[in-house]
């Protein structure tokens, strides 16, 4: 990697300013392969030497990639304005400048949410042209009809008019109010929607997968893991719909039972 500035470095990997990190290599705070840094200025390769701030290892990687397991009650937003985001619950040590909630869930919606400072990657999980698969699992008003399975296999019409891409759909074996269901895209609400559309109401909605990364079941709600590069490569591989639904319905239906 060609060199870069020691203060851009630790500015773009850590909460600390520009000015907070003169005042650390001041201090004598800031490390470069064991030795304090002379001035925050100074030109480094992030890629070969070794970068300490208060003793903390800085690792260098390009992008940072964050699983959150959202809970209800947090928007998908990185305005405070919006009210409690997402952000709040990224713990500083793997927050970023330029970090945000790559898609939406819902307020009132759980489960897997990625956040991200890496916009392409963003884009490409996001886009629909990707044909990156999202699972989700609802917990319905009303029990399932096995005739969705076909109005949502031809594509919904949903009651603002808009058209929806074919999804698969299918209920978790012996709770007739719970069932899977997987998107290529991701429009407001939409899954929510889709039910309406039926003659059926979501009461709880937690989305389980992203691509080919099922949201581990050690993650509990509200904590976020760094994603490491193979989990980051999983993002874009498909998952088999049955076959995820097969193996992980007995987990994932007894966290919506559970809740
Ligand atoms: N569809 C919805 O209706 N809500 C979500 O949060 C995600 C998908």
């Amino acid at each position: 990697m060609n060199q870069i500035r020691l203060d851009k470095f630790v500015a773009e990997r850590t909460e600390f300013s520009r000015s907070q990190i003169k005042a650390l290599v001041k201090k004598g705070e800031i490390r470069v392969d064991g030795s304090p840094a002379r001035t925050s200025d100074v030109k480094i390769d992030p890629e070969v030497q070794r970068i300490t701030v208060q003793g903390k290892d800085i690792i260098f990687r390009e992008h940072t990639y964050v699983l959150l397991n959202k809970p209800d009650g947090y928007v998908c937003s990185t305005d405070p304005k919006d009210g409690q985001t997402v952000m709040e619950l990224v713990p500083p040590e793997l927050r970023t400048k330029g970090m945000f909630p790559a898609g939406r869930l819902d307020k009132d919606s759980l489960g897997a949410l990625l956040l991200t400072d890496d916009g392409e990657l963003a884009h490409r999980i996001l886009s629909p042209k990707s044909h990156i698969p999202k699972i989700y699992i609802v917990k319905l008003d009303r029990p399932f009809e096995i005739k969705y399975i076909n109005l949502f296999g031809e594509g919904i019409t949903l009651s603002s008019g808009e058209q929806c891409l074919p999804a698969r759909v299918k209920p978790v074996e012996n709770c007739d109010k719970l069932a899977f269901i997987e998107l290529f895209e991701g429009k407001y609400h939409q899954v929510k929607r889709m039910f309406a559309a039926v003659g059926n109401h979501v009461e709880f909605l937690m989305r389980v997968s992203l691509g080919g990364l099922v949201l581990p079941e050690k993650l509990g709600i509200g904590q976020c893991m760094e994603l490491l590069h193979k989990d980051v490569e999983n993002l874009t591989k498909p998952l088999d719909f049955d076959s995820f639904c097969r193996d992980f319905s007995v987990i994932f239906s007894a966290i919506v039972i559970n809740k």
